[in-house]
């Protein structure tokens, strides 16, 4: 049977943004998912999908581009998925940052807001991110126009990143914006080190190949770590390629290597090798009078991944949490304890709570790093954790700072915040529709004082949200 053709819709004004940051137009009711628009647009769009209730497609036409529109800067705009907003002005994107959360909390949690003031911006809105991972690939993504182009590609080996959604499509990146140097030139130089010396990339669908991927993680005061996963162990090559990036580099402060021959490339399960300098960084964050705060980051460990906003957006949650000095903090999601030991020194006792053993691991090793005491870690799922044992051994919180993953609280973990029913909550959100979903179920106890929307992510549609919740008293 022949496939149906779908219309293209003519003269059609952009008028807002839905879930994933995809721009939308109402046409007859019908609400279209346009790809490359951005709100204030009229274009004409080719319908690449029709349901009863939406459709989707893309542009065809820019008949009048919206005033808020800029020019990409990056040139890899439009394949890769990882700054899918960078057609849009900076101001535009923080604006429309601070209203999805606005229509959250208002229209899904059903709260009421003070004024909620403009998004802090990042800091830093190009080479933000301190970890990269790149993947190689012996089949690289050929893209319509080079296709088009009648040209043969016999070489197809790429360094890069996956298209969007796709784990078996890796296009070649030749120049990232997210991460500082010497991000780009330490991927071009192995790159660049691979085609000379005709090294075999991994086939990513056959499961088979020497060089799989390439992560780099930076921090703030210099330190570099690189990260080499090989399909199979090759002594001579891998001993090669690491002492050429070694002399290359001398700046990587942590140069290691894996075999992996599993199918996905996690590496939560392989062992991790040091060819030179040591097993970690160090990032560092400051904190008024005091030194600062060291976290050691192995290779396994998770860390904040915009740096300098992290900093801001700590100093904003230890500033709602109004500590005095003599409170009992809880720590919920923790991760590998960084709030916890920000907010250690200026109260009494915190206790951090972190689904994954390894991070309470670094938790613990980086309360000893600074010297931190009044700490203690559990690693469990927190439905499970959070349960009467739990409070008896570290007594009811006087502050809760909640960071869960975009999924969310468990409502068993909301159902014990209500009966902990601490006089502050600070909730620390990647995701202001679960965030709002969790916030109703308290709304009867609490009162909503700050909301602070933030940028950890520019040019991407992903929004922080911190809100600061006062128990209504009685
Ligand atoms: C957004 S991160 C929090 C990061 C941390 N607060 C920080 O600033 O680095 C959410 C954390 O929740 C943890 N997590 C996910 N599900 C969990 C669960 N059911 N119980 C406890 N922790 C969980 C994840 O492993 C992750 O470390």
């Amino acid at each position: 049977m022949a496939k149906k053709t779908l219309p293209i819709l003519e003269h059609i004004t952009v008028t807002g943004w839905g879930a994933k940051g995809k721009a939308l137009a109402k046409v007859d009711g019908l609400v279209v998912f346009i790809q490359g628009a951005v709100p204030g647009d009229v274009v004409n769009v080719q319908l690449t999908r029709k349901k009863k209730s939406y459709a989707e497609g893309r542009v065809t036409d820019l008949i009048t581009a919206s005033p808020e529109r800029v020019t990409p800067f990056c040139k890899h705009f439009g394949i890769c998925g990882g700054c899918t907003w960078q057609d849009l002005s900076y101001s535009a994107q923080v604006g429309h940052k601070r209203q999805e959360v606005i229509d959250n909390l208002q229209r899904l949690g059903g709260l009421e807001l003070p004024e909620v003031p403009p998004t802090l911006a990042s800091p830093e809105t190009r080479h933000y991110r301190n970890k990269l991972e790149f993947t190689f690939t012996a089949q690289r993504w050929i893209t319509k126009e080079e296709l088009d182009s009648g040209e043969q590609f016999d070489d197809r080996k790429a360094l890069g990143f996956h298209l969007p959604g796709r784990f078996d499509k890796v296009f070649d990146v030749e120049e990232c914006w997210l991460q500082p140097e010497p991000s780009n030139a330490i991927r071009n130089f192995v790159r660049a080190y691979g085609t000379q010396h005709n090294s075999d990339y991994y086939h990513i669908r056959q499961h088979e190949g020497w060089l799989r991927t390439l992560t780099i993680r930076t921090t703030t005061t210099g330190e570099v770590m690189v990260l080499v996963m090989f399909g199979r162990e090759d002594k001579t090559n891998r001993e090669a390629l690491l002492t050429a990036l070694q002399n290359e580099f001398p700046e990587i402060s942590s140069l290691l290597w894996c075999i992996n021959p599993k199918k996905n490339d996690t590496i939560w399960d392989l062992d991790i090798h040091v060819f030179h300098g040591r097993d970690h960084i160090v990032e560092e964050l400051r904190d008024v009078g005091l030194p600062n705060l060291r976290f050691r980051i192995g290779a396994k460990s998770f860390f904040q991944t915009n740096p300098q906003q992290t900093q801001v957006m700590y100093e904003l949650v230890r500033d709602l949490a109004g500590l005095k000095g003599d409170e009992r903090v809880y720590d919920l999601y923790c991760g590998a304890g960084s709030i916890s030991l920000f907010l250690a020194r200026h109260c009494q006792h915190v206790v951090g709570a972190e689904i994954v053993p390894e991070a309470i691991a670094d938790a613990h090793a980086n309360a000893e790093l600074n010297s931190i005491t009044n700490v203690n870690f559990e690693a469990g799922d927190l439905k499970d954790l959070l349960n009467t044992d739990f409070i008896a051994r570290h007594g009811k919180p006087d502050v809760l700072i909640t960071d869960p993953p975009r999924a969310g609280m468990h409502e068993a973990v909301v159902a014990r915040i209500r009966e902990l029913a601490p006089p502050c909550i600070v909730y620390v959100s990647c995701n202001p529709a679960t965030q709002a979903r969790d916030l109703a179920l308290l709304k009867d106890l609490y009162r909503v004082t700050h909301v602070q929307p933030m940028d950890m992510f520019p040019h991407t549609w992903h929004v922080e949200n911190v809100v600061r919740l006062e128990r209504i008293s009685g």
